[in-house]
């Protein structure tokens, strides 16, 4: 196989939490390797600025905000998405809220149920409505962005752990149920320089000790992710499906 399958030109792409960090990054590589992009988030001018810079790149873009905790937004934005850009062949889901910073005996339903539903609840909506339309026009490549998170017990964001290792298995029972039309695979990143990380990385003694359990010795750019995704996005990924892609500079080692 030569590097041309990672070719991406005429495929369309539905990026959510496509306004910044890791989601913007992938947004812009797959536009890079030919895609027409739709990024999408909560906030309007994040979208707006990458969907300028799509277009700057010479694809097609839409900019439609969506709330992936409300199904409703969602089959409104797959519905725009296939009546004006005619398709979506890869969803790339980024959008996730924050590690809660305390220790489960703290954590009210009230957070719970928060971060659930937009890490884990919101991951499984999308699917479905993407999934549908994928599964009807025979064919597809879905990437979740999990979390070394997801792979591992952690102490002091249990939440978003548990919904990281949650989106793994929904990555691994779809990619049974929807194979061999539609592959379904996972993007685990260690630390990455981001908003969402900010508090933690800013932090001088965490972020000391973190860099101490990560061989490669410093946290990852949002650009550094962005390939993998490419990857799975374009047919060069074509014999993988249920695979969690782990890219943390070692830490899990
Ligand atoms: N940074 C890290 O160290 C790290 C490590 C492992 C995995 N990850 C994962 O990587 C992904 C991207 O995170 P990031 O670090 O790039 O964080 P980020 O900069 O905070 O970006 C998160 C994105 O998700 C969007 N989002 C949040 N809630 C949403 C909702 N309800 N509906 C639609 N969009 C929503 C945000 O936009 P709005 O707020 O405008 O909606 C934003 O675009 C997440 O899944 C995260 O869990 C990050």
């Amino acid at each position: 196989m030569s590097v041309k399958a990672f070719d991406c030109t005429g495929k369309v792409a539905l990026v959510t939490g496509g306004g910044r960090g890791i989601g913007r990054a992938i947004a812009l590589a797959l536009a890079d390797a030919g895609a027409d992009v739709v990024p999408t988030s909560r906030t309007q001018t994040q979208i707006e600025a990458v969907a300028g810079e799509i277009e700057a790149r010479g694809r097609r873009t839409l900019v439609q905000p969506c709330d992936v905790a409300d199904p409703s937004q969602i089959e409104a934005l797959v519905r725009r998405v296939v009546d004006e850009l005619g398709r979506v062949d890869v969803l790339v889901n980024a959008a996730a809220i924050s590690p809660l910073w305390k220790r489960m005996e703290e954590v009210t339903e009230d957070e719970w149920d928060r971060i659930m539903g937009v890490n884990l609840r919101g991951a499984f909506l999308l699917s479905r409505e993407v999934g549908r339309h994928m599964l009807e026009r025979g064919g597809g490549s879905i990437v979740h962005i999990a979390s070394i998170a997801g792979l591992k017990g952690v102490t002091h964001f249990g939440v978003y752990a548990v919904s990281k290792a949650g989106l793994i298995g929904l990555v691994r029972v779809l990619a049974r149920e929807w194979a061999p039309q539609v592959r379904v695979n996972a993007i685990a990143p260690g630390w990455v320089r981001t908003d969402m990380a900010r508090p933690v990385l800013g932090h001088p003694e965490i972020s000391k000790g973190l860099l101490r359990e990560i061989p490669l010795g410093r946290f990852a750019e949002p650009e550094e992710i962005a390939p993998l995704a490419v990857y799975l996005a374009s047919d060069a990924s074509k014999f993988a499906t249920g695979q969690v892609f782990v890219v943390d500079g070692g830490q899990l080692l």
